[in-house]
Parts: C-alpha cells; structure tokens; sequence
C-alpha cells in the first residue's frame, strides 16, 4: 500500500478558540483526515511565550483537546497529544536555534506585531524563538504538508528555509514541508474591527465567536457585526466587513463566496445577517454541546493524550537521534 502524506498542525492552548481557528485549521483538518496520516498538536509550550495563568493553562488544554475531538477528529486516524508531552519538540528547537539566524527571526512579523504591542524590551525571548519551536514540531515529524491559516504563511517559509539550510549544511535530513492554505477561511477578520484578523487574545469579545459560545450569543454577535457602506452583499475591497461574513457564510457551508453572493442579490445586510447567524449558531452547536460533554470527564481526555504523546515519540524520537547524529553529537 502506498505510504500516506504527513500531516502535521497544532494550536495555542490559550484565550478561547474562536471561528478563525475553526474555519481557518480544524475544519480543514477534519475533511482532509482520511487521506493523510496526522499528527496534531495542542502547543502549550508556545502559549508560554505570553503570560498565562498556570491553572488555567492545564484546563484550556483539555478543552482544545475536546474541541479536536467534538468537531470531528478521529482518534484512530489522528495522534493527538500535548507539545511538552513529547519533549523532543524543545529539543530539536534548540539544535535549530543554532541553525536559525537572529536576522530572519526579527523580520517575523508576528514577532514584531506581539512585541510591539507589550513592549519589545519587555517581550519574552521565547516569543521572538517562537517560530523555529514551531519549525521542530513540523520537521520533528518529516510532515509534508501544514494546513495553517493565512497568519502563519511567513512562519512556514522559515520552516523551509531552516529544513533546506541543515539538508545542505548536514545532509538531507528532513522533509522541505508545504504550508496548505485554503482560500476561503484563511483568515477571518474581527466582527467589530474588520481590518483586524478574529483572535484569541482580543479583549473584546464582541469582536470574535468563540466556538463555544452559546447559539442565541453567536446570533447576537453577529447581529451586531459592522458592515459596510451601501447595502450589496458582495466581497469587493471597498466592502471589508461584508466580504468577510461572506467569506464564513461560505466557509461553514462549504459553498463558494460567488455562489452566497447570488442567493443575496437584491437582499439587504437585515436578511444576510439574521440567516449568516443561523447558519454559524447551528453548525457550532453540536460541537460546543459535545466538547462540554467530553469536558466532563478529564481523566479520559488526559488518557487519550498520553497515548498520543506516546505515539508520536514513536516518530520524534528516532527523528531526533538522527539529527543529532548529523551535528556531531551522536
Ligand atoms: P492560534 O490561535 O494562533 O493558535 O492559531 C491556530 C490556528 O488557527 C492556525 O492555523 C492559525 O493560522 C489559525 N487561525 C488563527 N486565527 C485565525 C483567523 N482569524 N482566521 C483564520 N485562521 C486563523
Ligand atoms: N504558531 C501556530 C499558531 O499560532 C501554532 C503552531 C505551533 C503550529 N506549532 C505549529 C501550527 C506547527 C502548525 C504547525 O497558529
């Protein structure tokens, strides 16, 4: 039988996981999961990288754990489990820091956005080294393909670069991977700040749908979202807000943005908004109402990421004794 493709994504245990990560990664995940073999990872040692409450931290992995599951991610055809379970991951970043240079990590805008934000003086030097921890999480697996949204584009082309650099430097050791970023979806903006992506860390939460927010709040929000000047329901540059409903209209039913375009042609923003938030409220529904399920038992979910952990050292371990060898540590 022909080998599977590897697959390899994960996400921040941190703030509330919102419809951008859903529309933007999971969903995408779950659809694609049958024809890849995959690996995803709840990276609690990126989510260090900002200040975070210690007690909260160890919940909210539980809960991106339940939200994998509840939106449709099969155990059997995915490992999942915890970044710092597999302490390969801290390991190979630091023989990558060693191969990364200080001039690519400070051209990384994510760095430059966070930092400027907080303070660069102040900013933690585990958020400026953030990207090659991740480069370790991909290339600790030779994964050939990263279903990402559009925000970690630039953080994936560090990644190849850093993969090509030891291949040269060392030997072909890992696999160059492909970021794979859909169109629709990739980048959903905030409901109330539409030139600003939907996130995590947002102190408004007008501005976001967290996926477990509940339906009649899903409604509300959306309800409230800003729109645009004028009343067409297209996704012209002119029309920020509008486009970007259109965009998860289409993303959560999986139709094109032309195709919800025409059915709203000569409606008004009134109608759009009323059914755009029926259709987000029930397709969140069932997984908020299974994540809260699986939120009730802990001790299964902490059992299934350890033997996700256990898994995946399957591959990071020989992976990393590989690399080592190649440095001259073996
Ligand atoms: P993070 O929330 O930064 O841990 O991101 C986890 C995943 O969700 C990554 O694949 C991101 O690219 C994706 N993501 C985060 N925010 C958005 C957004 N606003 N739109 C689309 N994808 C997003
Ligand atoms: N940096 C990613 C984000 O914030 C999360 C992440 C960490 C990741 N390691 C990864 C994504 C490896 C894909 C592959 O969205």
């Amino acid at each position: 039988m022909e080998q599977k493709r590897r697959v390899f994504s994960g996400i921040q245990p941190s703030g509330n996981l919102h419809l951008g990560n859903y529309l933007g990664a999971i969903n995408n995940w779950v659809r694609m999961q049958e024809e890849y073999d995959n690996y995803f990872c709840i990276v609690d040692l990126h989510a260090l990288t900002v200040p975070q409450e210690p007690e909260e931290l160890s919940r909210k992995v539980r809960e991106v754990a339940a939200v994998y599951l509840a939106s449709g991610l099969d155990p059997e055809r995915c490992v999942i489990f915890r970044q710092s379970r597999v302490s390969e991951h801290a390991e190979l970043s630091w023989l990558l820091n060693c191969v990364a240079r200080y001039g690519e990590l400070s051209r990384m805008t994510q760095f430059k956005d966070k930092a400027q934000k907080g303070g660069a003086e102040v900013a933690s030097a585990g958020l400026f080294d953030y990207p090659v921890l991740m480069a370790a999480d991909i290339l600790l697996y030779n994964a050939h393909a990263v279903p990402v949204g559009e925000d970690q584009r630039q953080h994936l082309e560090l990644t190849r670069t850093i993969a090509r650099r030891f291949n040269h430097d060392y030997g072909e050791t890992f696999v160059v991977p492909e970021p794979m970023i859909l169109t629709t979806g990739a980048r959903v903006m905030s409901l109330d700040e539409p030139k600003e992506k939907m996130s995590k860390s947002s102190p408004r939460p007008g501005s976001y749908i967290s996926i477990l927010d509940e339906p009649d709040k899903v409604r509300k929000k959306i309800r409230r979202a800003k729109t645009d000047s004028g009343s067409e329901i297209i996704a012209t540059e002119d029309k920020p807000a509008i486009a970007n409903l259109l965009g998860v209209y289409a993303g959560m039913t999986g139709e094109k943005i032309p195709e919800v375009e025409r059915r709203y042609e000569g409606k008004g923003y009134g109608d759009f908004k009323k059914d755009l938030g029926e259709v987000v409220a029930e397709g969140l529904a069932p997984i908020r109402e299974r994540t809260l399920e699986l939120l009730d038992d802990p001790a299964e979910l902490d059992r299934l990421l350890d033997a996700g952990a256990e898994k995946a050292r399957e591959v990071a371990h020989p992976n990393l004794l590989r690399t080592w060898e190649r440095m001259g540590l073996g």
